[in-house]
């Protein structure tokens, strides 16, 4: 076999940490805290393999629909985390981000959050983007807003938008788009996480509930992405030519 690809940007939606605790008879919240374990893999396992973004959906839009004591441990969690585990980022060389929408969150979240991102900006090995309140089509209408705000700055129409102006001003701009997306726990869909990067990620769904996602289920996902594809609109037959 040739030798093995890496993705350059992998995203992950990490569910199942419920079903988990509660096949173990646990609460729901144990299952979140064992996830952090699953985090810290992934990190590795992308550090190991020179993968250059690694973007995880902690908390979505819709999650604030969840029952209050979940959402508080989920928040308390995310706050703990954070002071944990930065130190250890920075000495692996990985740049944290949080994308999302952070206007709901505690002002004093909010800070760690900004502290921890300035801490890390110079690291180069990883980008390591934690999905917090985030929403795909937030996303796209704040880049829409923001695109907007410029186009009439500059006197400009609506005819002057355009695709590299409305990207510019999503979140991840200066990354790479989205190579592989891994859904663990179970469903396939999207549940509006990256919407307009993952246009052409391929999708890697499975059944592995986030806590039990180690290195070698990561490992797994990279052997499938390898047997793909990726055509980008051509023929099949112009990729195996090399055509660009
Ligand atoms: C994903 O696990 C974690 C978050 C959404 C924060 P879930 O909590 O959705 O776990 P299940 O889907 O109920 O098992
Ligand atoms: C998606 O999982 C959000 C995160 C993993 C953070 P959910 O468990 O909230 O998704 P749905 O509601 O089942 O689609
Ligand atoms: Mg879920």
């Amino acid at each position: 076999m040739s030798e093995k690809h890496f993705p350059k940007h992998v995203a992950i939606i990490m569910d199942g940490n419920g079903r988990w605790a509660k096949q173990k008879g646990k609460l729901r919240t144990f299952g979140h805290r064992a996830g952090v374990h699953s985090v810290r893999s992934s990190v590795s396992y992308c550090r190991k393999n020179g993968i250059e973004a690694l973007t995880l959906f902690a908390f979505s839009s819709e999650n604030w629909l969840r029952p209050a004591e979940e959402v508080k441990a989920l928040m308390e969690l995310f706050a703990l985390v954070l002071g944990s585990e930065v130190k250890k980022l920075h000495k692996n060389d990985v740049q944290l981000r949080v994308i999302g929408d952070l206007s709901r969150f505690d002002p004093k979240l909010v800070e760690k959050i900004r502290k921890a991102e300035a801490h890390t900006k110079d690291n180069q090995s990883l980008v390591l983007n934690i999905a917090a309140n985030y929403g795909g089509k937030w996303d796209i209408v704040n880049a829409a807003k923001n695109a907007m705000r410029t186009l009439v700055e500059e006197g400009k129409s609506a005819d002057d938008l355009d695709e590299a102006l409305f990207c510019s001003n999503l979140t991840m701009a200066d990354l790479p788009e989205v190579d592989l997306l891994i859904r663990t726990g179970g469903e396939s869909r999207i549940s509006n996480f990256l919407l307009w990067h993952t246009a052409y990620a391929e999708f890697y769904f499975t059944q592995t509930l986030w806590p039990d996602f180690n290195e070698d289920a990561f490992e797994q996902a990279i052997v499938d992405f390898n047997k793909r594809q990726r055509r980008f609109g051509m023929t099949g037959e112009q990729v195996e030519e090399g055509v660009t």
